[in-house]
């Protein structure tokens, strides 16, 4: 299997195991990224499995589609999110889906690239843009810096980089802005700097910072919310859903998604019968989130903060 410096699959063969392989399976693959896990995916579901691909970033689309030509058509590539994946996969495979697979976040290629401002880099200056998808319309990091109020700047930090001194950059910014934009990553790092956010604590706050600015951009929360619910609703019975995250804010979501899914009744005890109706839609396939082991961080580590859950659909209900 070729491997890619586009971005290395995280947590691979534990991917693959979850998602309980067998030729002929139709999958979907909502983040394709590089295509590692896709094109392993289609390794493992030979000789007839169908991969539906998925990514909202063209470049994405672009690679997996020259990674994964010589598969033909058991690949069917769309640029989309994954929060249309229930009509997507309702066009491609009209009886339903044997797996979903959601590896979040960015991938290296994203990251490396200094255009696409997902981080800071020493080198040229990085515009502050973060937008997966640069080919729509969308509102940049930099446009939301420049627009924002104070409060809701505040509430962006501290809800999705859960940002000590959420308070004092938001102030800050607004401050900075009435003099000059906001324009590049270095712009930022330095305005962080200088307004003293994170002295004396553990985790870089410019990585909060910019986790903070890469959610609202991308709306990746809700994102994700909406894809989870769609895949459930797409998996054939015994199908498996395999969800990675790489931040707290998103291992809860998928973990209280998963779990409500998995819930039963929800009467009150009081009720000598079920009134609700409700029935269980998964099973948990993990109790416990499976993390990469030493050795998978020590050669990679962009894997170091990867959990993996995952949940085995019921019968249709
Ligand atoms: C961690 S990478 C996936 C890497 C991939 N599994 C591989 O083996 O190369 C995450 C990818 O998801 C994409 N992405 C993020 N949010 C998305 C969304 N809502 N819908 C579709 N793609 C999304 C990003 O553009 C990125 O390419």
């Amino acid at each position: 299997m070729a491997t890619t410096s586009y971005h290395e699959p995280v947590l691979l063969d534990e991917t693959l195991a979850q998602l309980d392989l067998k030729p002929g399976a139709v999958i979907l693959d909502g983040t394709l990224g590089g295509a590692g896990h896709a094109e392993a995916i289609l390794e493992r579901t030979a000789p007839d499995g169908l991969l539906i691909g998925l990514d909202l970033d063209p470049d994405a689309i672009r690679e997996a589609g020259r990674r994964l030509a010589v598969y033909g058509d058991r690949v069917r590539l769309v640029q989309a999110s994954f929060r249309q994946l229930e009509r997507i996969a309702r066009e491609e495979n009209p009886s339903g889906l044997d797996g979903v697979l959601l590896d979040l976040g960015v991938s290296s290629h994203q990251l490396d690239r200094p255009e696409r401002g997902f981080r800071f880099s020493p080198g040229p200056a990085s515009p502050l843009d973060m937008r997966m998808d640069r080919e729509h319309e969308g509102v940049t990091a930099a446009r939301l810096l420049a627009t924002l109020s104070a409060a809701d700047l505040e509430r962006m930090f501290s809800e999705y980089g859960e940002l000590p001194g959420a308070r004092r950059l938001a102030r800050a910014i607004v401050q900075h802005r009435e003099t000059a934009p906001l324009a590049t990553a270095r712009d930022l790092i330095e305005l962080i700097q200088g307004a003293g956010i994170g002295h004396g604590r553990s985790h870089n706050p410019a990585t909060l910072v910019f986790q903070a600015l890469r959610i609202a951009v991308n709306d990746e929360l809700a994102a994700l919310e909406e894809g989870l619910e769609a895949a459930f609703r797409v998996l054939r019975p015994g199908g498996r859903l395999v969800v990675l995250t790489y931040h707290s804010l998103e291992d809860r979501i998928v973990k209280r998604a998963i779990r409500s899914a998995a819930k039963g009744c929800v009467c009150p005890p009081s009720f000598p019968v079920c009134r609700c109706g409700r029935k269980p839609r998964v099973v948990l396939a993990t109790r416990r989130p499976i993390e990469p082991s030493a050795r998978e961080i020590e050669s990679n580590p962009r894997a170091r903060s990867a959990r993996l859950r995952s949940a085995i659909r019921l019968e249709a209900s």
